[in-house]
């Protein structure tokens, strides 16, 4: 088949309200007169997505009526074969339920599996919605800091099993790969982490909307296909949004196999208004199904794209800038990245990426004290606007 996508076009996304690139929301987030940074930052990617989602999309548009719509028929057939041969996970119908983002449904599960003052722990640095999250519902968060050994992030298990002991850690999130550290968590550290949470009664959420982003050499394990112990004390959220940049289509699956935490997760979103249960979109369920069904040959190539940007930027700032250290990326399309060595106070740091360069990171602090002197660069644009970013930054702090 041809492969109609060329990862290498600059896409320009002005005047499409992007998140990501709008000159408002850039200086909202990184200050006056940062409305033009460059910006590597918001994770969706600066690539087209496969022709036939947009197909699928316009033949639906076509029709002209845009009434209450069941989930498109192709819809759930396209996720199980997707898990099925991707993931070897026997991923059931009756298991999953939509949502229209992940972070919405981290909100609904706290929601309904804990009660305010109760803690949900997390791995930090970490993706920062999660504090939020726990935060604005008036939970408490119970942080299980991540470690570094061997220039490689790892769990703290010692520390895990000394939080959860407080009777008060309802809900762990695990966020397999890991945002913003890069890893994919062993089987081992999987098992290890799953055991210590169930023998203490404390709820999974399975954050694994990055499964299908796994670098060459790696290989994500589905923490509830794991074992039926796992499966019947966790929630998965997972999403084609990230795997085929489909964010803004508000479309994600949340798979519970257990029955009784199924009918809770499932009252909570008819509570939330969500009709018949499904808070899914017409739009994001025919474009997942398209992308399930048709774009694998896609996201085959945009990883081996991913990985040549991942090792160009790790052996370009570390040549450059010596001090700075790129963590390895196992999987995500989000490098971490360490300036602690160029020894810089948090400000100046900042300043020079922001005013000298006039490129846009996500700020190691926002994911975690011990997230500072690092920055999160999203890789997933074309080479020549991540070589942009990186020689700016690279004559600045020269
Ligand atoms: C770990 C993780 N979870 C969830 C999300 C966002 O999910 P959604 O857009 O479906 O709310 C992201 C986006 O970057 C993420 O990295």
């Amino acid at each position: 088949m041809t492969r109609d996508w060329n990862f290498d076009e600059e896409v320009d996304r002005s005047q499409t309200a992007s998140m990501k690139w709008e000159p408002e929301v850039l200086s909202r987030v990184f200050g006056d007169g940062r409305d033009t940074l460059l910006p590597l930052w918001v994770a969706d990617m600066d690539f087209n997505c496969h022709p036939a989602i947009r197909k699928a999309m316009e033949k639906r548009l076509a029709h002209q009526i845009y009434g209450y719509s069941l989930k498109d028929p192709a819809y759930l057939p396209s996720l199980i074969s997707w898990y099925r041969r991707r993931h070897q996970w026997e991923i059931q119908v009756p298991w999953v339920l939509t949502t229209p983002g992940v972070v919405p449904a981290v909100n609904y599960i706290i929601q309904r599996f804990s009660q305010p003052g109760d803690k949900v722990l997390i791995q930090t640095p970490v993706y920062y919605p999660f504090a939020r999250s726990i935060l604005n519902n008036g939970r408490q968060v119970a942080d299980n800091p991540l470690k570094i050994e061997d220039v490689h992030f790892r769990m703290d298990f010692n520390d895990l099993a000394e939080k959860v002991k407080d009777p008060r850690v309802k809900l762990a999130i695990l966020c397999s790969p890991h945002n913003p550290v890069g890893r994919v968590w062993t089987r081992e550290e999987l098992d290890t982490f799953g055991r210590i949470c169930i023998d203490n009664q404390v709820l999974v959420i399975a954050d694994e909307i990055h499964c299908d982003l796994v670098m060459p050499g790696f290989k994500h394990l589905c923490f509830a296909a794991i074992s039926e112990a796992f499966a019947h004390h966790s929630i998965t959220c997972l999403a084609a949004s990230k795997t085929f940049n489909l964010a803004g289509l508000h479309q994600s699956s949340i798979i519970v196999p257990d029955p009784v935490l199924r009918r809770e997760l499932h009252a909570q979103l008819e509570n939330l208004g969500f009709g018949n249960a499904d808070g899914g979109t017409l739009f994001g369920a025919v474009a997942a199904a398209a992308a399930y069904n048709e774009a694998e040959p896609w996201l085959e190539d945009l990883i081996l794209y991913l990985h040549a940007n991942f090792t160009y930027l790790k052996t370009f700032l570390e040549t450059e800038l010596p001090g700075v250290f790129v963590y390895e990326l196992q999987g995500t399309y989000l490098a971490w990245v360490d300036f602690n060595g160029l020894g810089l106070a948090e400000q100046d740091r900042i300043r020079l990426l922001e005013e000298q360069a006039g490129v846009g990171l996500d700020h190691g602090a926002w994911f975690g004290d011990n997230g500072k002197g690092f920055e999160r660069f999203n890789i997933a644009c074309p080479r020549s606007i991540l070589a942009r970013a990186a020689e700016a930054i690279v004559t600045a702090f020269k």
